[in-house]
């Protein structure tokens, strides 16, 4: 693989986030604390990863004709994104995200995906070219299905390695899951995909048996404060994760991901490319907010691990 490209495709979205003492319940009011506004959106959190961990993003997707897709783009070019396959829509807005981040750095996300939810497989016609040359093809479920199902067909019939986060959890065609080489769910995802109820390592690896079943190549099951499960080559590798004061979880799993594209496409293999990631999350959880949790490089460099 002489390529070091690599292409995220995904939502944008202005995270407005709210710390509260906990998360409300259905009718609950809570009086909550300090508010703040930062850019997030799965692919642009992911994109804004493989950026700083020192990968060469190019990023695909759709913000709206407004401040918040104004400013999101900037901040793409800033980060030194490769922006040239953003489009603009005229009639939908930017993605929202409303956020509630508890005390134990859990949170609770509801999104309004506006323009994202028009990123068709169309839109991805300028980037094939792009796509064929990459290494790395890194895609979430903030976008329609169907785009997503034409990404991985693409990528993978010219034998790009894809990595699909199947985030926010859904349920996913064998035919979809048979073009993914490394699917990458947290515990809820990977219960939701399996059936399996996912609590601890031991699940984790039934579940993780499950989803290699439906197709996809080799399954990293992110665990939280555990790390994460690798199933590779018919072997399961647990990853631990160094222990951390978490503040807010928002945007671990993006870190997470796009560490992952950025080791692969150096080249590394999979399961130190995931103890990689799992130290780039775990700093993100250190912080508050999507995008202003995201690690650089230079900040992983303590660890050796970089
Ligand atoms: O993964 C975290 C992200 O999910 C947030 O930035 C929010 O925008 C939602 O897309």
């Amino acid at each position: 693989m002489n390529s070091k490209k690599i292409i995220i495709v995904g939502s944008t979205n202005m995270d407005m986030v709210v710390k509260t003492s906990h998360i409300p319940a259905h009718g609950e009011t809570v009086l909550g604390g300090s508010f703040f506004m930062n850019p997030g959106g799965k692919g642009a959190n992911q994109a804004v990863a493989v950026a700083r961990l020192g990968g060469e993003a190019i990023f695909i997707a759709k913000i709206g004709n407004d401040v918040f897709g104004k400013q999101s783009f900037q901040l793409f070019e800033e980060e030194g994104i490769d922006t040239r396959f953003i489009l603009s829509d005229d009639e939908l807005p930017s993605g929202v995200a409303l956020i509630t981040v508890d005390e134990a750095g859990e949170n609770s996300i509801v999104v309004a995906p506006g323009a994202n939810a028009a990123l068709m497989p169309l839109d991805l016609h300028d980037a094939l070219a792009e796509i064929a040359e990459a290494s790395v093809v890194l895609i979430q479920l903030e976008i329609p299905l169907t785009t997503v199902q034409f990404l991985v067909q693409q990528a993978s019939a010219k034998g790009v390695a894809v990595i699909l986060n199947p985030a926010p959890a859904a349920v996913l065609s064998e035919e979809l899951l048979s073009h993914v080489d490394i699917i990458t769910p947290n515990k809820t995802e990977a219960s939701m995909l399996s059936g399996i109820e996912v609590t601890d390592m031991e699940s984790a690896k039934v579940a993780a048996t499950a989803i290699r079943k439906m197709g996809a190549k080799n399954v990293v099951i992110t665990m939280g404060p555990l790390g994460a499960l690798v199933l590779s080559n018919g072997e399961f590798t647990e990853v631990p994760s160094q222990k951390v004061e978490t503040v807010d979880s928002t945007a671990a799993g993006d870190t997470f991901n796009g560490a992952l594209a950025v080791y692969l496409s150096e080249g590394k293999g999979l399961v130190e490319a995931v103890r990689f990631s799992c130290e780039a999350a775990a700093v993100s959880v250190t912080r508050l907010g999507a995008q202003s949790s995201i690690p650089y490089r230079n900040e992983l460099i303590a660890s050796k691990l970089a």
